[in-house]
């Protein structure tokens, strides 16, 4: 399991790998936009990953495109895109994702 904490929102919990970034925190009760249904079109889902982008998979090219064309920084995510990767060690990982500037 791998801890997602989204400070602003006084939210954090733990999540099997595979899980996306949209997908925990709707989870914790909190929805980010998505606009496009999660499928790396619009980019209305992007977060910052604060802390722990070694416990996420890597950029794909539909996501690496839509962050590209959305300017995006390079600490941000789109959260439909970005799954919960590894945690299988006994120190489980931690994400730390913030609402994008
Ligand atoms: S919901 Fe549209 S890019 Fe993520």
């Amino acid at each position: 399991m791998i801890r997602v904490e989204f400070p602003a929102r006084g939210l954090e919990g733990l999540f099997p790998p595979g899980t996306t970034l949209h997908e925990a925190v709707r989870m914790m009760g909190h929805v980010i936009d998505y606009a496009c249904g999660g499928n790396a079109l619009c980019g209305t889902c992007c977060v910052r990953i604060v802390e722990g982008d070694e416990s996420l998979c890597r950029v794909e090219k539909d996501e690496a495109g839509r962050l590209r064309e959305i300017e995006a920084g390079p600490r941000d995510r789109l959260a439909c895109q970005a799954r919960l990767a590894g945690g299988g060690s006994s120190a489980p990982g931690v994400v730390v994702v913030a609402a994008a500037p």
